[in-house]
């Protein structure tokens, strides 16, 4: 159980509005803490502008947990992981929500706003937090991640 005193951050576009919007109100039920970054409409936004204060809360340390929405989950993703301290998991069915923490320690968890429903939304949300990273060989992996050839 993820520990309901930690601020969970969220961040999406336009094309995770309605998802978002779901999500936030299922965490706040359940009595987690939220801080919502937006976006609040359906209006066309860019997505990076609602991306960066969650990948920048998570990459300074301040906030352990961060969940991100796009139309797909790329554009979320891949801003998110530009963070030197983020490992941003893209997930659209429960498994890959397990695997991402459990081998992968994602502290973000994207999601494909416009290819999930809002319930199967919520179940990869509350695996993303329930679940522990196994550490021992995926430590080393994920370490292995900053071996950055240039
Ligand atoms: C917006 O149309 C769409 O491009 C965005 O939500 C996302 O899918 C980008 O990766």
């Amino acid at each position: 159980m993820y520990d309901k005193d930690k601020i969970i951050l969220i961040g999406s576009d336009h094309g995770g509005f309605e998802v978002k919007q779901h999500i936030v109100g299922k965490l706040e039920a359940e009595g987690y803490k939220v801080k919502d970054y937006g976006t609040d409409s359906e209006e066309s936004v860019d997505y990076p502008d609602y991306i960066h204060p969650v990948a920048h809360g998570i990459n300074t340390g301040q906030y352990e947990r961060g969940i991100i929405l796009c139309g797909s989950g790329n554009g979320a993703q891949m801003t998110a992981n530009k963070y030197r301290y983020v490992r941003a998991g893209l997930a659209w069915n429960n498994e890959i929500a397990k695997l991402a923490r459990q081998h992968n320690d994602a502290n973000i968890l994207a999601l494909p706003g416009r290819f999930i429903s809002k319930e199967d939304a919520w179940q990869l949300v509350l695996t993303f937090l329930e679940t522990d990273f196994e550490g021992e060989r995926h430590q080393r992996r994920v370490e292995k991640m900053d071996n950055i050839k240039h």
